[in-house]
């Protein structure tokens, strides 16, 4: 089974970082994030990947190639313009064989592809829709599926009194290739506010499947930095980036470190903190679950808290930054601060 990958989204949610780096690639642990989405791929023999990029496409190419290092095979499909979902999808339609598997790329998700693909055999469906549950569907795809597990209706974004299931779309989906010939070639197309509605109200078989496992959309700064914790604290199943090490003697806290980063005396952590690489955190300064990316510099006695700081940020002397706060890559921020 080949898998689709939607990655070109301009992740607006998560600017400050998403401006230099697409969402897909911003590193979680000192690993581009979707490799962490083709770790389950390849445990589960899905090696045939194709990418759907748009935004800043070239960079994809030169961080994955051809999937070699990775033990895929990756090819791409790109947009001039972005087509939307579905229209990214139908792009990459010549790239496509048989039954597809078709993944949102700034989604990590620990389920089986071949339980899946199982469950939607099994359903004779057109289409299925992998489901998580979630406590405020209304920033995803609300799926209400009845008692076989038959999808009924499919709304994307809902207001709170349209909420009736706490089931979303998880952004994952496996495709008959018929389903292609109901999406409108080279325009502008989305399978959640077009596709799964119509195809819906046309009476086609859609499945929706509670994947079990780990899930998240890391489409906000909350959940970039969520993401972080849940590794460090083992709640997913998922092998960090090759440099990242565990530092020693970090209390109870769970600190990985990238090279060349350096830890002044006094320096305290507490709960989760994840440090990339050439980073320098200044005397006594005290960080607690939070994200500080490549080359950033904390100054002595600051105080951080539940914030991702950007690649080359710099923190001043006895500042701090409070839950929420994202400090843009290169930016500055004096001494004594209190964001
Ligand atoms: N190639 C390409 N072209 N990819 C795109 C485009 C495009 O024009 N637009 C968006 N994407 C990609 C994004 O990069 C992302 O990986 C995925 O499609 C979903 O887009 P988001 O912008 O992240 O959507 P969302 O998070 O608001 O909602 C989607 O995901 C939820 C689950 O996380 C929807 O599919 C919801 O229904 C779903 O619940
Ligand atoms: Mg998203």
């Amino acid at each position: 089974m080949r898998a689709v990958i939607l990655i070109g989204g301009m992740g607006t949610r998560l600017r400050p970082f998403t401006l230099a780096t697409p969402k897909p690639l911003l590193p979680v642990l000192n690993r581009p994030f979707l490799e962490y989405q083709f770790q389950v791929l390849s445990r589960h023999g899905v090696r045939e990947v194709v990418l759907c990029t748009s935004y800043r496409a070239e960079t994809f190419r030169r961080v994955f190639g051809n999937g070699r290092r990775l033990g895929l095979r990756i090819s791409y499909a790109r947009e001039r313009i972005p087509l939307g979902t579905g229209g990214a999808i139908k792009n990459a339609e010549s790239l496509l064989r048989g039954t597809t598997l078709v993944l949102n790329g700034d989604v990590l998700n620990a389920f089986d592809p071949g339980a899946f693909l199982k469950f939607h055999r099994a359903r004779r469906a057109e289409i299925s829709i992998a489901l998580t549950r979630v406590k405020d569907p209304t920033q995803y795809g609300l799926v209400l599926t009845d008692e076989k597990g038959m999808v009924r209706r499919f709304l994307e974004k809902p207001s709170w009194d349209e909420v009736v299931t706490n089931a979303i779309n998880a952004g994952a989906y496996l495709f008959e290739p018929s389903v292609f010939a109901h999406i409108p070639p080279g325009k502008p197309y989305s399978v959640e506010r077009g596709l799964f509605p119509e195809r819906l109200a046309a009476g086609a078989r859609i499945a929706g499947y509670v994947a079990p496992g780990y899930w998240i959309d890391i489409g906000s700064v909350e959940a970039y930095l969520q993401v972080h914790l849940d590794l460090l604290q083992g709640r997913a199943p998922f092998k960090p980036g090759p440099r990242a090490r565990a530092l020693k003697n970090a209390d109870d806290a769970r600190v990985t470190t990238g090279a060349g980063t350096k830890i002044a005396p006094f320096a305290r952590f507490s709960g989760s903190v994840s440090l990339g690489a050439s980073v320098r955190i200044g005397r006594g300064a005290q960080l607690s679950d939070c994200v500080v990316l490549d080359g950033a510099f904390i100054g002595d006695g600051a105080r951080l808290e539940r914030c991702v700081v950007g690649p080359g940020a710099r923190v001043g002397t006895h500042t701090v930054l409070g839950p929420g706060t994202a400090l843009a890559g290169g930016s500055s921020v004096g001494d004594y601060s209190q964001l």
